[in-house]
């Protein structure tokens, strides 16, 4: 299947025990390999234990780039912005030493600050080597919302690293609908997708978005439906 390995854990400390595990042996791996790694994070709530307890793994952090899968434009520090989030549970001991990069500009929109943030993704050696993805309950990751402004440059196979988004507001949004994503054309090849999700709720979504029905309904499908996307699914309660 494109689908790739389900694990279920019986619980988030085990999730997170597990993750942080095979997150620090792949970028051992990558730094032993070739010298340096990549690992793009999302935001979101479930992973910030994950970041946690990643920040103290005993790695060459300094050969380490961090990129952000996806802001909401506002500046850091402000609420809601994905790079303060990454900068406070990930980029924390020994993994301050990581270089990150942020999707957000000083431009008053996304729409204005995507060449900048494209420029900066593109910088950064591909594939990564891993990428951590969320899904929400309405089918979302990254920042591909359904029915968004930007969405089909986001879902594209190939093209731009980074697309500007105007998702329509939901409780899933909340205030947050102007965003900056990186896109299939940059995640896709990643040399780990791990798509980490909690309760019931998203649980259902993952297994609605496996069956048939349009990308834009649930964008996380364009992953899923990429022969070249290597997903893992990790599952709590
Ligand atoms: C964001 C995220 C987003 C997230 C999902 C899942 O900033 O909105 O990067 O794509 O991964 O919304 O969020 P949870 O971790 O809260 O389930």
């Amino acid at each position: 299947s494109l689908i790739g390995p389900f694990t279920a854990h019986a619980d988030a400390r085990t999730m997170t025990a597990q993750v942080r595990q095979s997150v620090t042996e792949a970028l051992a791996a990558a730094l032993r390999e070739r010298g340096r790694a990549s690992l793009a994070v999302s935001g979101g709530s479930t992973p910030k234990a994950l970041y946690e307890a990643l920040s103290a793994a005993p790695l060459d952090w300094a050969s380490v780039t961090v990129v952000l899968v996806d802001e909401r434009w506002v500046d850091p520090g402000l609420a809601g912005s994905n790079e303060t989030f990454v900068r406070k549970t990930l980029l924390q001991g020994p993994a301050a030493a990581a270089r990150f990069v942020g999707l957000k500009t000083p431009d008053p929109t996304p729409q204005a600050g995507r060449d900048e943030a494209e420029r900066r993704v593109a910088a950064v050696p591909r594939p990564f080597d891993l990428a951590i993805l969320g899904l929400g309950p309405d089918g979302h990751t990254a920042s591909w919302f359904p029915h968004a402004a930007g969405l089909q440059e986001a879902i594209a196979a190939r093209g731009p690293l980074t697309a500007a988004i105007t998702a329509r507001q939901s409780e899933v949004t909340g205030p947050f609908t102007e965003r900056l994503t990186l896109t299939r054309a940059a995640l896709a090849d990643a040399r780990r997708l791990i798509l980490l999700i909690k309760g019931e709720d998203k649980r259902r979504a993952f297994e609605t978005a496996q069956g048939p029905g349009r990308v834009e309904d649930m964008p996380v499908r364009a992953l899923i439906r990429d022969e070249r996307a290597r997903l893992e699914t990790h599952w709590c309660p």
